[in-house]
């Protein structure tokens, strides 16, 4: 028979699973333990530290204890979890697509500028991934129409999903392919295209934490000697499937923003702009195109 000596008081748990995660590449081991212990119990992390008092039985904790072996050998608590949150949602994420970082909600912003609340906008995303960008504009936008494409199926099964579970499906298609070449003659001219492409230097993948290094995709980071391959391209291709007065906004990596305002304003584009994320950081270029 199973005694409560069996048991082990969550509180208890949890200051286990931190000490072990400190000693590892987590930032955030506490917050990293309770997320775990959450998702193993089935509740929301609020609910669990509204319930401290609680303790695991024998089972809860084999769960528990397999999940931290997870994130103690270096895999990201998104992916243990199957789900991050971005925006105003929780996007279910997998190993086919970058993990939605909260530096990228200052494209979302930016797009939303450039997007009227009234008019039904077409929007085209490069490189959708999970469909974080493209989701949450629409879900902004109800009267917008979006396109997001990528290159990898597995990202494009997850942007549908997504795109599905928080009721935008409708005004969503995802496609396959290369670039612009996923696009079919239909599609477009788009009012606003925006990206968050592939933008590290190939020689600085090595010297990435573990975790982006490790679990996620090559072509969701590798952005060429120069880390601008694909910006370069973006910025040439985008104004032939642009409305006249249309807008482009393009995510960048850290001191990237100065170069691709210059590569815009030479490729002809106007209004260019730059904008910060939350820690100072320029994070987005955007300019417009207007052929008159
Ligand atoms: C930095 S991730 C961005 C993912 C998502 N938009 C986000 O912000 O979280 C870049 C995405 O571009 C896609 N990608 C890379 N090369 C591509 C190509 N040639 N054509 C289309 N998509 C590509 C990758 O598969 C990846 O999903």
């Amino acid at each position: 028979m199973k005694s409560d000596a069996d048991r082990v008081p969550a509180t208890e748990w949890l200051r286990e699973a931190a000490a072990q995660l400190a000693q590892t590449d987590s930032d955030t081991p506490r917050l990293d333990a309770e997320l775990l212990l959450a998702h193993s119990l089935g509740v929301e992390r609020g609910h669990l530290l509204l319930d401290m008092q609680r303790s695991l039985t024998p089972p809860q904790c084999v769960v528990a204890d397999r999940l931290l072996l997870r994130r103690a050998t270096g895999e990201p608590v998104a992916h243990i979890l199957e789900t991050r949150a971005f925006w105003a949602h929780d996007f279910k994420v997998g190993p086919a697509s970058l993990i939605p970082r909260a530096d990228t909600e200052t494209l979302v912003e930016t797009g939303l500028r450039h997007c009227s609340e009234s008019r039904s906008v077409r929007i085209l995303d490069l490189g959708t991934g999970t469909g974080c960008v493209l989701i949450s504009l629409l879900s902004e936008r109800p009267h917008a129409l979006g396109i997001g494409l990528d290159v990898v199926q597995g990202a494009v099964d997850l942007a549908t999903e997504n795109a599905r579970k928080l009721g935008v499906r409708n005004r969503a298609t995802f496609r396959c392919g290369d670039w612009f070449s996923a696009l079919e003659p239909q599609d477009g001219p788009f009012d606003l295209i925006v990206s968050n492409p592939p933008y590290i230097p190939s020689a600085d993948i090595e010297g990435l934490m573990s975790e982006v290094r490790n679990y996620e995709p090559r072509l969701a980071l590798d952005g060429g000697p120069d880390g601008l391959d694909a910006v370069r391209h973006i910025l040439k291709t985008a104004p032939s499937r642009l409305v006249p007065g249309g807008s482009l906004a393009l995510e960048v990596g850290v001191a990237q923003a100065a170069k691709v305002a210059s590569l815009a304003a030479c490729e002809g584009y106007q209004c260019v702009e730059i904008a910060k994320d939350l820690c100072g950081i320029e994070r987005v270029v955007s300019a417009r195109w207007d052929t008159s």
